[in-house]
């Protein structure tokens, strides 16, 4: 009978019990209230793939005991639907540096930043609530550290983007490349809108060149980290097919020197194409001209 290697990531577990229902001999509750493997036969192999399949979190993994292969979550389909040979694609719905009509008409338009967006810059970080610049890893709020963020694109580990509204920054949005060789592959993803820009389409299409960028220097996994309470960035993630990793708590103290638990959340490309390819096809932007 076809059995599974079952792996359980329990450090964010929701502890609601889906799994548990769908294959009660498989999996139970510890005195934590999270999910834990009581027997990984304790059920039908389907019975733990559907419970798998349930997992809102994707906190469950399964590997095929004889071949060792990764039974689910589905891994990336092969080479030829990689994102990397599909960049043609993605050039052609690109939204840089042309003139973008949000859904509600507004103008703006998204392209790399540059040096002389030091000033609008400085004015774009200073204009944004304390709850939302006070998770960022510098003080934002000093235009030395602005300036000093800017130049350091030279380095090449990271590419960074603006929306603008006329002569005003909307959003900034960061690709932070790997230093490490061996994790070469990998890109953390950092993204901020303007409060008056929010709920309008913007952070979407920020992701969407961002993900381009990170096509065109071959990454292959992106992650973004965001502290506990940043709900709308996690939703925005969940909804790009991001999923939640396990860090370890109190891994970040916030501008006011409070500990937060930091949130990673981690995406393939392909998966990533996938959810921003059918967000295109609904969303109602539009190039300008
Ligand atoms: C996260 C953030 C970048 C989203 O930008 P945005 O321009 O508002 O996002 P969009 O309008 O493109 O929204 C896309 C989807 O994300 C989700 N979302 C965005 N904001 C949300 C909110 N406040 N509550 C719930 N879901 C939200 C929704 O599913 C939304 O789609 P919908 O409007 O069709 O329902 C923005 O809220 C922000 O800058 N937050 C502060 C900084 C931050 O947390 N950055 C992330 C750390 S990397
Ligand atoms: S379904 Fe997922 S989140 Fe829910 S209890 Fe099981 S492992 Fe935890």
């Amino acid at each position: 009978m076809h059995k599974y290697r079952i792996t359980l990531e329990g450090e964010t577990c929701g502890g609601d019990q889906a799994c548990c229902e769908e294959a009660p001999n498989t999996f139970g509750l510890n005195e934590d209230g999270r999910a834990t493997v009581l027997d990984p036969t304790g059920d039908p192999p389907e019975r733990i793939l559907s419970a798998a399949k349930l997992c809102r979190l994707g906190n469950i993994t399964l590997h095929d005991i004889d071949t060792g292969a990764q039974v689910y979550p589905p891994k990336p389909k092969p080479r030829e639907t990689t994102p990397l040979s599909r960049f043609a694609d993605v050039v052609r719905w690109r939204t840089l540096d042309v003139p973008i009509l949000l859904g509600d008409g507004t103008e703006v338009r998204i392209r790399s930043m540059t040096d002389d967006d030091a000033d609008a810059s400085y004015a774009f970080f200073c204009g944004l609530p304390d709850e939302d610049r006070k998770y960022l890893r510098v003080d934002v709020t000093r235009p030395e550290v602005v300036r000093r963020r800017i130049s350091y694109m030279k380095s090449g580990k990271v590419k960074r983007l603006v929306a603008t509204a006329g002569k005003e920054i909307v959003a900034d949005g960061a690709l932070e490349l790997s230093g490490d060789e061996w994790a070469s592959h990998v890109a953390e993803l950092r993204l901020i809108v303007s409060r008056p820009y929010q709920r309008r389409g913007l952070g979407m299409l920020m992701a969407r060149e961002l993900y381009g960028l990170a096509a065109g220097e071959k990454v292959e996994e992106i992650v973004v980290r965001m502290a506990k309470p940043q709900t709308a960035a996690r939703n925005i993630f969940r909804k790009l097919g991001f999923r939640e990793e396990a860090v370890p708590p109190d891994q970040v103290r916030d501008r006011d020197a409070a500990p937060q638990d930091v949130i990673q959340m981690r995406c393939d490309l392909e998966s990533l194409w996938n959810a921003l390819e059918n967000y295109v096809a609904d969303s109602d932007w539009q190039r300008a001209r």
